[in-house]
C-alpha cells in the first residue's frame, strides 16, 4: 500500500487549515452551557453526612428535579477535594484512573457552626474551613475565617443527568443509527459523532478571593500569565496535533493539564480539575480592563480583586481539587503529592541529543556522531525518525538502510552514547506482519461506534490505534520492547512516542472520533485527553521490564496529561523556524513547568523551515538552559549539524554545549528536586521572589533552580538586552564574568553573538564539572568544582546531589532514599569576614572540591 503522507498544510496555516480545528462555538457542550440557563442548586444541609472520607450532601436542583451527590474532603497536605456526581446515575460515569497515584489522607471534620443557610466544616488546627450554603448552594474555603475560593459563585454548576437514548424502550438500548435527536448527534465539517450517552457535559466555576495573576493549563502557545478570555477563545484543553500552530492562540496542542496556578504576594494556590474529555477554561480577571474603562480612575473604589474560572468539560463527573499552598514550593509539593513526581532522568538524558527526520542510514549516523567528536562537541543520543522502519512499522528495521542495527548501537555504547528510535501509536494494517496479528487477535486495537477495529490514515497509511487504556494492551506493548522480541535493539535503544494525541490524518480536527470504543465499553471522548499517557506509560513499563527492573528509563512524549512527569520527557511539537517561535518557547516551557510537566523542552532550531544562522545560535543558547535539550528538524529542511555554517557558529554552539554539559551536575541536582519536593527545574521568577509584583507577568526570564537567573536573547540583531534583577538587597553575579549587580532593578546589558546572560544568586552554592567531556559518561570521571556566590550577609548554601547513570528505578522519592540513585553530598558555606562589603565582591570567590561524582 502506498504510504500516506501528511495532509497539506502551509507553515503559516491558511484558511482550510484554520477550519480543520473547531473554535468554541463550533462546540454543542460549550454553547449549551454558556448560553444556557443558570441552575439554582440547593445543598440540603439537613442530608450532611461525616465519615472517615470526608462530608457528603445532597444537592438538589427544582426545575429538572435532578438530584447530585457533592462530596467534600480536606486531607492532610491542605487540598481540598470536591466531588460531584449524578446522586443515581443510569450508568456509571467515567472517573479518571491511573492519574491521581494515592489517595490523599482525609482529615476528620467537625462542625464549626450550623444554622438554616449554611454549615461550616473544620479539621484539625481549625485554620481552614469548609462553608456550604444552602440557597443559592455554594461552597467557601476559608483560610483564618476569610474566603479564599468560592466554588459555584457564579451560580454555572453544570451536569448533565444522563438519559436513555430517544425512542429507546428499556435502559441499555442501542442507540438507533436513524435517531436524529441534535443533542445525541452533533456533525462538524463530513464528520458526524454519534454521543452514545447523549449530553453528558459538566462545568463549575471558582471564584479566586484577592487574585489577579493565574498560570498554567498548558498547552498553549501563548504568554505564561493567562488572559481574560472574554475578548476571544477559552483556553481549550484537547490534545490535537497541530503542524505549525498559530502563536498566541488558546487552541489547545498535543497535551493537556487541567492544572491552574493562581498566585499572589501572600499565597500561592492551585486549581486542579481532574477530566480527561475535552474541556475550556474561561478566566474573568475583575476588576478588570474591561471595566475600567467606564469609570474615571479618581472615583474608583478599592475593590479587592478576584479571578472568576470557569471550567466545561463533555462529559465524566466534577472532580475539582483546590491546593492551598500557600507558598509557590508547597503548592507544588501538593500537586506532586497528587500525580507523582517527576521521574528521575537518567543523566544521559539531560545531556545534548541530535535528531532530525530522517538520519539516511547506519553510515549517516556514524558520520554525524563522528562530527560530534571531530569538532570537540558533546553529544549523548542520535534519534531515528521514521524513515528507519520497514515501511513505518514500529519495532521493525529498513533492511536496506539500517541492515545492522544491533552493531550501530553497539558502535555508539562503545563511546557510551545511545540511540532513540521513535514509535507510534499507530499499527500499519497489514494481514502479514506478525505484530499486527497479534494485536488484532489479543484485541488490542480501539473499536468503532460498530464494533470492528477502527481504522484511520496515518504514516503508514490504513492504520488501527492500539488501545493504551486497557491495561492488558499495555502490558502487550510493554512485551514488544522485550530485547527478545524488537529485534534488532539493544540496551543502549530508548524511546520517542509521537502522533499520540491521537494524530489520524483523515479524523475530524486530524485525531480520533469521539464516539470510537475503548476497553470497558467507554467511548473515545471520556478519555481523549490520556491516549498519549497511557502510550507513554506503556512504554516507560516496556524500558524498565527489559532492564529487570534495574535501569532507568527514558521516553520522549509529544502527547501528555497530567502525571506524565511520572514517566519522562516531552517537547513542544512541530514549531517553526523564526524568532516568535523561539521566543514562545520560554513561556510555553514555564507554562509547562508550573502544571508538573517539568522535563520538557523545544526543538531547537525549530522543527519547519531552515533558521538563518544567528537564529540557529541563540537556539542553542536557549536550549542549552531549558530541560530537554534536543536540536531536530523535519523532512523537508536542509541539514543543520552545528558544524554546517561556518566557524563562527560552530564555536558558539559547542560553547553553549561545553556549558550545558559543565552545568550538569547542577542540572541533575534540581531534577533530583523534582523528584523529590515537585519543585520545577525552570521556574518563573514569582516563584523564587512571591512577594515581587514585578516578577508577576515577567516570561522572557527564569530561573534554574534557585541559583541560576536566565535570560536567553531570542531577539534578532540586538546589542543589548534588558534584565530584570529581582529581589532588591539580592546580588547577581553574571557567570561569566564575575562582575556583581544588586538586585531589585532593571539593567541594560550590551550582548555580542556569543553572549548568554545567566546570573548566579548570591548566596547559592552552584556546582559543576570542570570540563564537558565528550558525553555524559566521561563528564563523570572529571572534577567538580563549586562556585559559591555571597550574598549581601556574605554566606552562601546549597546541597546537591551526585549521579550515577542509569541507576536503579525510583518511582517515589521515600524509595530513594539512600539508594545508589542519588545522595544529597553536603552543603557548603563559605566563611568570610564580617568586615567584607557587598561592593568589594566584584569577583565570584571560588573554591573546588575533589574529583567525584559517586
Ligand atoms: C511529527 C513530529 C515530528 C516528527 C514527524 C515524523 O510531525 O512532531 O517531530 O519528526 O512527526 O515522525
Amino acid at each position: 500500500m502506498a504510504e500516506a503522507s501528511q495532509p497539506i498544510v502551509s507553515v503559516i496555516p491558511d484558511d482550510e487549515g484554520k477550519e480543520k480545528f473547531k473554535k468554541s462555538d463550533h462546540v454543542a457542550f460549550y454553547r449549551r452551557q454558556m448560553e444556557g440557563p443558570n441552575f439554582q442548586h440547593r445543598a440540603l444541609l439537613d442530608t450532611m453526612v461525616l465519615t472517615e472520607k470526608g462530608a457528603r450532601f445532597k444537592l438538589l436542583e427544582p426545575d429538572t428535579q435532578t438530584t447530585l451527590l457533592l462530596s467534600v474532603s480536606p486531607c492532610k497536605n491542605d487540598t481540598v477535594r470536591i466531588l460531584i456526581d449524578e446522586l443515581q446515575p443510569i450508568k456509571a460515569r467515567y472517573r479518571v484512573p491511573d492519574v491521581i497515584t494515592e489517595e490523599p489522607h482525609v482529615e476528620q471534620l467537625r462542625v464549626e457552626r450550623q444554622s438554616k443557610d449554611s454549615v461550616t466544616l473544620s479539621w484539625s488546627s481549625g485554620r481552614h474551613q469548609v462553608c456550604v450554603w444552602h440557597f443559592p448552594f455554594r461552597l467557601e474555603i476559608l483560610c483564618e475565617d476569610k474566603a479564599m475560593v468560592t466554588f459555584n459563585a457564579k451560580g454555572k454548576l453544570w451536569l448533565e443527568a444522563l438519559q436513555d437514548p430517544p425512542g429507546a424502550t428499556s435502559r441499555g438500548s442501542e442507540l438507533q443509527e436513524d435517531h436524529t435527536s441534535v443533542l445525541w448527534k452533533e456533525t462538524f465539517r463530513q464528520f458526524v459523532d454519534i454521543q452514545a450517552n447523549g449530553p453528558s457535559s459538566i462545568g463549575a466555576d471558582l471564584c479566586l478571593h484577592g487574585f489577579s495573576h493565574v498560570y498554567g493549563l498548558p498547552e498553549h502557545a501563548d504568554g505564561l500569565q493567562l488572559r481574560d478570555t472574554r475578548d476571544g477563545e477559552p483556553y481549550r484543553l484537547y490534545n490535537l496535533d497541530v503542524f505549525a500552530y498559530d502563536l498566541y492562540s488558546r487552541l489547545g496542542l498535543y497535551g493537556s493539564v487541567p492544572l491552574l496556578v493562581a498566585h499572589k504576594p501572600d499565597r500561592t494556590l492551585g486549581v486542579f480539575w481532574l477530566n480527561a474529555s475535552e474541556t475550556f477554561v474561561n478566566v474573568h480577571y475583575s476588576p478588570s480592563d474591561h471595566q475600567d474603562g467606564q469609570t474615571p480612575p479618581v472615583k474608583r473604589r478599592r475593590v479587592e480583586p478576584q479571578t472568576d474560572v470557569h471550567w466545561l468539560s463533555e462529559s465524566g463527573v466534577i472532580d475539582c481539587v483546590v491546593l492551598l499552598g500557600p507558598s509557590p514550593q508547597q503548592l507544588f509539593t501538593q500537586y506532586a503529592q497528587l500525580t507523582g513526581y517527576q521521574a528521575l532522568p537518567p543523566l544521559f538524558a539531560l545531556g545534548y541529543h541530535q535528531c532530525r527526520w530522517n538520519y539516511d542510514d547506519e553510515a549517516d549516523v556514524k558520520a554525524v556522531d563522528a562530527g560530534f567528536d571531530r569538532h570537540g562537541i558533546p553529544y549523548d543520543v542520535i534519534w531515528l525518525d521514521i524513515e528507519h522502519t520497514d515501511g513505518k512499522r514500529y519495532f521493525t528495521w529498513d533492511s536496506a538502510l539500517f541492515p545492522e542495527p544491533a552493531g550501530l548501537q553497539r558502535h555508539l555504547e562503545k563511546k557510551k552514547r545511545k540511540l532513540v528510535v521513535i514509535s507510534d501509536p499507530h499499527i500499519k494494517v497489514d494481514p502479514d506482519w506478525l505484530l499486527y496479528c497479534e494485536a488484532r487477535d489479543g484485541r488490542h486495537f480501539v473499536k468503532n461506534r460498530q464494533g470492528q477495529i477502527y481504522q484511520g490514515s496515518c504514516w503508514p497509511g490504513e492504520s488501527s490505534y492500539l488501545d493504551f487504556s486497557s491495561s492488558d494492551t499495555r502490558a502487550w506493548y510493554s512485551r514488544c520492547f522485550g530485547l527478545d522480541k524488537y529485534k534488532g535493539s539493544t540496551p543502549s535503544l530508548f524511546v520517542w512516542n509521537d502522533m499520540n494525541e491521537p494524530s489520524v490524518f483523515d479524523g475530524p480536527e486530524q485525531t480520533m472520533p469521539k464516539d470510537a470504543v475503548h476497553y470497558g465499553g467507554w467511548e473515545h471522548r471520556e478519555l481523549h485527553n490520556l491516549y498519549g499517557f497511557y502510550q507513554h506509560m506503556a512504554t516507560v513499563e516496556g524500558l524498565i521490564t527489559r532492564s529487570g527492573g534495574l535501569e532507568r528509563p527514558f521516553v520522549l512524549s509529544r502527547s501528555f496529561f497530567a502525571g506524565s512527569q511520572r514517566l519522562g520527557a516531552i517537547w513542544t511539537g512541530d514549531n517553526v523556524a523564526s524568532w516568535e517561535y523561539l521566543r514562545i518557547s520560554i513561556p510555553m516551557l514555564l507554562s509547562l513547568s508550573v502544571a508538573g510537566i517539568v522535563f520538557c523542552g523545544a526543538d531547537v532550531g525549530g522543527f519547519v523551515q531552515d533558521p538563518e544562522p544567528e537564529l540557529l545560535v541563540r537556539w542553542y543558547q536557549a536550549g542549552a538552559l531549558q530541560p530537554f535539550f534536543r536540536g531536530h528538524s523535519a523532512k523537508e529542511t536542509k541539514r543543520r549539524e552545528p558544524w554546517l555554517f561556518g566557524e563562527e557558529v560552530t564555536a558558539a554552539i559547542r560553547t553553549v554545549i561545553q556549558q550545558r554539559y559543565c552545568l550538569l551536575p547542577y542540572w541533575y541536582t534540581v531534577f533530583h528536586q523534582a523528584h523529590t519536593s515537585g519543585l520545577p527545574p525552570l521556574r518563573p521568577l514569582w516563584v523564587e521572589f512571591p512577594r515581587e509584583q514585578s516578577t508577576l507577568t515577567v516570561d522572557n526570564q527564569y530561573m534554574i533552580g534557585g541559583a541560576l537567573l536566565a535570560c536567553p536573547v531570542t531577539e534578532a540583531g540586538v546589542e543589548e538586552v534588558k534584565v530584570l534583577m529581582p529581589g532588591s538587597g539580592e546580588v547577581w553575579y553574571d557567570v561569566h564574568s564575575a562582575k556583581a549587580y544588586n538586585g531589585g532593578r532593571t539593567l541594560s546589558l550590551p550582548v555580542t553573538l556569543d553572549t548568554v546572560p545567566v546570573f548566579q544568586r548570591g548566596g547559592s552554592v552552584v556546582c559543576r564539572s570542570a570540563g564537558s567531556g565528550s558525553c555524559t559518561a566521561e563528564l563523570q570521571q572529571l572534577p567538580l568544582s563549586i562556585t559559591v556566590a555571597l550574598n549581601s550577609q556574605l554566606t552562601g548554601s546549597c546541597t546537591w546531589t551526585t549521579a550515577i547513570p542509569s541507576a536503579t528505578v525510583t518511582t517515589r522519592p521515600s524509595a530513594c532514599a539512600g539508594s545508589p540513585c542519588c545522595q544529597a553530598v553536603c552543603s557548603a558555606v563559605l566563611p568570610v569576614k564580617e568586615e567584607e562589603e557587598e561592593e568589594r565582591l566584584t569577583a565570584l570567590p571560588l573554591y573546588s572540591q575533589s574529583p567525584s561524582w559517586e
